[in-house]
Formats: structure tokens, sequence, C-alpha cells
């Protein structure tokens, strides 16, 4: 299934509390089903729910405490035989075997319910299987394994993987002792699984992330990744398999980066890469730079609120280290030579959502101060148009995962055609920096909640670095002129905190605003990407109807849309930087005026001017107009996060959403 949080566990320790834990910091990636599956010696139990974690946590501890009753509705047993295993003992093998593994569900295939909950089973109940992303030929898969006499339990592509694998373990085993020691008490090297995922996994078409577990390999954990994410967290006589660091960094912080097409075994004291054919390799080992406080609330009601809370931070972090001291921008991690970078006459930004729309403002940005021109994609879009592209051409490929299929998709085609292809990223170690020729890392920390808030700043914040450093590198710039642009943009995490102890009002009018059908926001020149922004959020979030509009738009239709008290939301560009831009803005608002709308003005301190048109005004602090988007979203995250919660959502994870979108 795509777009889901897996883990797992291989050590000394009880697994159930870890693989549990580990999936409770990984259901932003989905959350409509979840499960477990246990080893304990020879015995293998899974537990799986449709719904959220907490009632496969209730589940699971309904299990331990109740026994054999309890077990038989909580334990699957679906799609016939014994898949359940352990009998009476069924919530012992739970509470003490130390290998394990878990998932976190965002349905495509299959709707979320119990049965089509991973892990899946092999029919002979021995291995249990986890995946992420979609298994393109599993039709035929399925169709095979039924002709051979397999009853199917689910509606999911994931479960022929189970079948498979159970079928490839029992054709090595014929001729390999490996397992049979297993079965007489000594644990297996795990050696007969890595053979049998590499063998599935050469059968399998599309994406995919699959761990497996198999009763006659206790102490074992197996897992596999193709074009969906899968890191390994290297612990002191434990070892960790997940989507991404955040499930295991309460344990430890040193992860290995998979490459493609490989496969990973992992036992309390080993991890063991190889490709799919079987050849020895290892991935990269790194150090995460961010510890398990940071995937915690800390005191907030919401991840999304902690996440707006530390802007601030994120804008400077993502900053720092990127100057001279003589105020130029130095950019480590672009590995582009200056000479690749002069010879751009093009550039593409590539993005979905709101990477989207920071790619959006950037485009303003680098074109004003490169003179380079500057197209911005959807890159859903992008992948299947045929664009104009060769060795000249820059791609910036935005993505706060790093794992969204689609902008991966337009990258790789990008590079196809010989483009040069620079990634903006928030996760170290995930595909599309990997894949990207250089990487510019965004330091926002792990953004959990659904909805991105910090990452989007410190999207902008790259895109402003990349903007300046091509137009130094091409000298269109001075370098008094690029010094006055950092020292502008140092200044902006003291404004974005000054704006945070503004926000009590825009809570207020956000509670105020939880029963209106529908609102509308404006904006020119920059501010028209943080109108589609704030529009997103509240669509996301508080699901409620919310447009964004280029302000010069409305007379060419949506002002139709206005009705009697309908709020519009401006967001005014500053009146000190193109003069004429505030004047046609502030005409714009008086025309919605006059139709009846409640507007809500986001303007610059200072600017008097909108005053009489403005039904609630929300002050920002004086900026440059290209860096004022780094100001003018923030009230916009807090009024859609105010309204979703005063309407009774959770703001963390929004329906029908997941934090990582790993499908096209
Ligand atoms: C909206 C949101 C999404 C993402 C989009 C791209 O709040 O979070 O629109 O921005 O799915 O995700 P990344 O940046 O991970 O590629």
């Amino acid at each position: 299934m795509p777009m889901c949080g897996i883990v797992g566990y291989a050590g000394t320790r009880p697994a159930l509390g870890i693989v549990l834990d580990g999936l409770r910091r990984l259901e932003y990636r989905g959350y409509d089903s979840a499960g477990v599956a246990i080893v304990d010696g020879a015995e293998l139990v899974a537990c799986k729910r449709a719904g959220k974690l907490t009632n496969l946590e209730k589940a699971v501890a309904d299990l331990a405490a109740g026994g054999a009753d309890l077990a038989a509705g909580a334990v699957d047993r679906a799609g016939g035989g014994d898949r359940a295993g352990g009998g009476d003992r069924a919530g012992g093998g739970l509470a003490t075997g130390t290998t394990g593994i878990g998932h976190t569900r965002w349905a495509t295939h299959g709707g979320p319910t119990d049965r089509n909950a991973h892990p899946h089973r092999s029919a002979d109940g021995r291995v249990a299987v986890i995946h992420n992303g979609i298994i393109e030929n599993f039709a035929a898969l399925q169709a095979e394994l039924e002709a051979a006499g397999v009853e199917l339990a689910s509606e999911t592509d994931s479960e022929c993987a189970a079948h498979l694998l159970a079928a490839e373990l029992a054709a090595l085993e014929e001729g390999a002792p490996d397992q049979a020691i297993a079965v007489s008490g000594v644990p297996s090297s795990g050696a007969a699984l890595a053979e049998a995922m590499r063998r599935v996994c050469r059968r399998l078409a599309g994406a995919f992330t699959l761990l497996a577990v198999d009763t006659a390999a206790p102490g074992v954990v197996v897992g596999a990744r193709r074009d969906s994410p899968l890191v390994v967290g290297r612990g002191e006589g434990e070892n960790y398999l997940a989507s991404d660091v955040a499930a295991f960094i309460a344990h430890t912080r040193e992860a290995v980066e998979l490459g493609q097409d490989q496969v990973v075994t992992i036992t309390a004291d080993r991890i063991q890469v190889t490709d799919f054919a079987g050849n020895p390799t290892t991935g990269r080992e790194y150090h995460v730079d961010w510890d398990a406080s940071a995937a915690e609330k800390g005191g907030y009601d919401y991840f999304m609120l902690k996440e707006i809370a530390e802007q601030p931070r994120a804008v400077a972090d993502t900053l720092r280290g990127r100057f001279t001291e003589a105020g130029g921008i130095a950019l480590d991690e672009v590995r582009l030579t200056g000479q690749d970078l002069r010879n751009v006459d093009k550039i593409f930004i590539v993005a979905c959502g709101t990477a989207y729309h920071s790619g959006l403002v950037a485009k303003y940005a680098i074109e004003h101060w490169t003179r380079i021109p500057c197209e911005v994609e959807l890159a859903s879009e992008f992948r299947y148009r045929d664009p104009v592209l060769d060795r000249s051409t820059l791609v910036v490929a935005i993505s706060q995962s790093g794992e969204t299929m689609d902008t991966l998709m337009a990258l790789r085609h990008a590079r196809e055609q010989k483009a040069r292809v620079l990634a903006i990223c928030n996760t170290n170690g995930s595909t599309i920096p990997r894949e990207s020729d250089a990487v510019l890392y965004t330091h926002a920390g792990p953004e959990i909640a659904v909805a991105s808030t910090k990452a989007f700043l410190t999207q902008l914040v790259a895109c402003y670095l990349v903007g300046l450093h091509l137009a130094q590198v091409r000298g269109v710039k001075f370098a008094d002129e690029v010094a006055a642009v950092v020292a502008q943009l140092e200044a902006m995490p003291g404004k974005v905190a000054a704006v945070l102890e503004t926000m009590e009002p825009v809570r207020a009018l956000g509670r105020e605003l939880a029963a209106a059908r529908s609102v509308l926001f404006v904006g020119r020149h920059v501010g028209y990407p943080v109108a589609l922004e704030g529009a997103l959020k509240l669509k996301e979030l508080a699901y409620m109807h919310a447009e964004g509009f280029a302000a010069g738009e409305l007379k060419h239709g949506p002002i139709a849309l206005i009705e009697e008290g309908t709020p519009v939301v401006c967001v005014v560009p500053s009146p000190a930087g193109r003069g004429v831009l505030h004047d046609k803005l502030g005409s714009n608002l008086q025309e919605v005026r006059a139709r009846g709308a409640r507007t809500i003005v986001i303007a610059e301190e200072g600017d008097d001017a909108v005053v009489p048109y403005a039904d609630h005004l929300v002050r920002v602090p004086a900026t440059p107009t290209l860096l004022a988007p780094l100001l003018t979203a923030v009230p916009l995250q807090v009024l859609a996060c105010e309204i979703a919660v005063a309407r009774g959502h959770d703001v963390d994870q929004p329906r029908n959403l997941a934090k990582s979108v790993t499908v096209e």
C-alpha cells in the first residue's frame, strides 16, 4: 500500500512497545489502519485494526490482558487457516517476542478494513509481510497464486508478497538446511528469508518497501526497497528498519541509508545489505542531527501548533552556515561548479502542493535577481508534458519529505533529458536528494503534522539562497547588493517571531469564521502564491471551500462568488516596494468590499492606506517585497489551524491525506 509508515525491530528487548512507539511517530504517514507482527521463538503473533493507531493499541492491550478469548477477536485469523499462530499463548508471544514489524496504512487498494490492514500472512502462517508502495503486477501474481490454490484473505496488492515469500522459502528449503536448523532451536541466519525476498522482489513491478518476518528465522527482519523509503537504525545490540528515522530516533541517531533495489537483513547485532541479485553492498552511514524531543509535541496540543511556533528557529537554522564573512553566499552542499551554474540558461522549479507554492514565490526572486527565465510547474504535470530541457537547464526539485513520487518522477525525467537537478529537501537520506546532482538541505527539523508550515518557510529561504548564489556566481549582482539581501534575510527569524507574538486576534477571528461557507484569498506578485497557500491550508485542515486568486483576476470571473459577508483574505504588498502593486491591491480591496465581502487584510506596519477597507487588520513587520511571504504566510497558517480546531478536526491528521505521498 502506498504512503504508509513501516517499522521493524530486531534486538533483545520486547519488540511490541518499540514497534508501537515507532508507529506512533510515523502515524502522520498514514492513519486509516495499523498492525503489528511479533515473533517469539517459533511463534508469530499478528494483530491489526482498522482506524487510528489507538484502535490497534487497545486491541493489543486487550490481547495481552485477556488471553485466548480476546485473542480470537483481536488476532488476525482472516482468510482460512490459523494465521494467528500462538493460540492461547497469543497475548504472551506479543508481549515477549524480541523481533517485530509494524505498519500504519493509507489505503488505496482495498478499503481501510481489518482484513486489508497489514501485516499480511502467508497461507501457512509462517511469514508476515508489511508493504508500502504499489505492486503494479499484482493482478497477474494473484492469478498465479490462486491457480496454485492459495486463498487470498484481503483485497490488497500487498498480500501476494507474503504468499510468494512462503513459496520461495519452501522451494529453497528443499535443498537448504538453514531453516531446518532454526526449527531445531538454533536461530537461523535469515539467509533463506533474504534470498526468498530477493527472488520475490525481482518479480515485482512498481514501487515498494517490504519488511518480512518468518517463524523459522526468529531474531531476523528482512527488508527491501525500490522507489519507496527505508532506512536502517544502527543500535547497540539491536537494529531497526523504518520509513524514516523518526521511528527509531528515541533509541539511536546512527542511520544507514539504503540504495535503490536493495535487500537488508537485520538481527540484534548484524546489518547485511545486498542488491536484488545477492551481491553484497553497503549503505551510507550518517548521524541524525536532531533528537527525539524534536519529534514530540512538547506541550502543544498539536504538532502543527508546535511546528508553527518553531518557524523562527527553522528559518535561522536554514540560513546558518550559508554566508561568507564578506556577506556572500556559500552553499557547500551544492555540488554544481561555478561553470555549471554559469551555463544555466533556463530554470524549471518542480514540486507539489505547498512546496509548489514556495517555488511560485521563488520565481519572482530568481528572475528578478538573476535574469534567468524561471518556470514553476506542478511535478505531476511537468512529468507528462514533454518539457523542453537540455544540458543548460537547471531543474530545482523542492520536497520536504524527499519521497514525493510525482516530484521524483519529474526529476528522473529531467535527468534523462540531461538537465541538471538541484534538490531542496528537508530529509537527509531520502530518495529525491540521492537522485539529484546537488542538494540544498532545509533545516526545519522533523515536520510531523500533515499540513506543511515550517517546511514551507524554510523552502522559501532555500530558494532565496539559490537565487542569490546564482546571481553571485554569474556576476549579475554586485557583492554589496548580495550582502544587502543577506542582511535582510538574517533579520527574518526575528520578524517571524514578532508575527507569532501578535496572533491572538487571528485566533479569535478563526473561531468567528468557523461557520463560514467559503473563504477567498487574494494577493498580487509574491502575495499571490501566499494566497494559494492560505487557501490550501484551509481546505486541507478545515475541509472548507477556499480558493486563492491573483487579485487582478477577480474581475475576470471569481468576483461573482462574493456574497454579503464572504470572508476575503487580502495579502497586501509593501507600499515601500513597487507602489503600483500596493495601490492596485488597494483598489481590488475596495471592489470586493463594495460587493459585501468581509475583508481580512494582511498588511505591513505603517501602511495606513488600507485601514478604511479592512474589517480585520493583521499587521506584519515592514520587509522587502520579495521576502514578505516569510511573514504573510504565518497568519494564514494560524487562521486555518484555528478554524479547523474550532470545527472539531484533528489538524495533525486531516482526513484522506498522508504526509509522504509516495504514489503518482
Ligand atoms: C500541504 C502539504 C502538501 C505537500 C506536498 C509535497 O500542507 O503538506 O501539499 O507540500 O505533498 O510534499 P513534499 O514537500 O514532501 O514533496
